[in-house]
C-alpha cells in the first residue's frame, strides 16, 4: 500500500468520506438498518481510516462503530469502500485488516458486518447465527470475528445501538 497514504479519519474529511460511500454504494445506502445502529452514535475516532493517492484524493475509507450485541459489546465494521478506480489493488482489504488490528490494539475482541460472506471470508470473518440485526438484514450477510478465540461462541441477542 506504499502508493497511498492512510491516515485516521479527521473531522475534515467527514463529507469527503459520505461522498465515496454515496459513490460506492446504491442509493439509500442510509435505510440500510445499520444505519439505524448509527444513528446519533459517532464512529470509534482511532479506527476510521483514509487513504489518499499520490495527488491527496480519496481512494478509500473504512469506519467503525461500536454496538451491543446482547449484553456484549461488539465493534461493528463499515461503511467500507475503495473508490472505483482503485478497487482489486489490495486497498479495501488493507484498510479491513489495519482497522481490525487498531481494533484489537485498543481492547476489542468482537468485531462484526454486513456484507458479502466470500469476500469477508478471507479476512476469518464466518456467519453469526443467532445474532439478529434490526430488520430487513439478510442473516445470511451477518458476519463475525474473533480477535480472542471463542468470543462468539453462544452469543445470541439483538444488536443494538451504543449506549456506553
Ligand atoms: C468491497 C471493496 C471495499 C473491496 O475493496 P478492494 O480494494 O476492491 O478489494 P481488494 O483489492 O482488497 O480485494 C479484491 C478482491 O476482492 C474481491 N471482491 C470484491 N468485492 C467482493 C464481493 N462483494 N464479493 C466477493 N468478492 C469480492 C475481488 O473480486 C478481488 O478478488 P481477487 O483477490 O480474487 O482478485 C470495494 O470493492 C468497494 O468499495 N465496493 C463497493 C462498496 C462495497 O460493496 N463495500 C462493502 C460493503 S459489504
Amino acid at each position: 500500500m506504499q502508493q497511498f497514504d492512510i491516515r485516521p479519519e479527521e473531522p475534515d474529511d467527514w463529507w469527503e468520506v459520505e461522498a465515496l460511500y454515496d459513490l460506492c454504494f446504491a442509493p439509500g445506502r442510509e435505510a440500510l438498518s445499520s444505519y439505524r445502529l448509527r444513528d446519533d452514535v459517532p464512529p470509534v475516532a482511532e479506527l476510521s481510516l483514509v487513504a489518499r493517492d499520490g495527488q491527496g484524493i480519496l481512494a478509500g475509507a473504512i469506519r467503525f462503530w461500536p454496538v451491543h450485541v446482547g449484553a456484549h459489546d461488539a465493534l461493528l465494521l463499515g461503511p467500507v469502500a475503495v473508490h472505483p478506480t482503485h478497487q482489486g489493488e489490495g486497498l479495501g482489504g488493507y484498510l479491513i485488516q489495519q482497522g481490525v488490528e487498531a481494533g484489537r490494539d485498543i481492547g476489542w475482541d468482537r468485531v462484526m458486518l454486513v456484507g458479502d460472506a466470500p469476500y469477508y471470508a478471507r479476512f476469518g470473518f464466518n456467519p453469526l447465527t443467532g445474532v439478529e440485526m434490526p430488520p430487513p438484514t439478510n442473516p445470511d450477510r451477518v458476519l463475525g470475528l474473533e480477535l480472542t478465540p471463542g468470543v462468539w461462541s453462544g452469543i445470541q441477542g439483538f444488536v443494538t445501538r451504543w449506549t456506553g
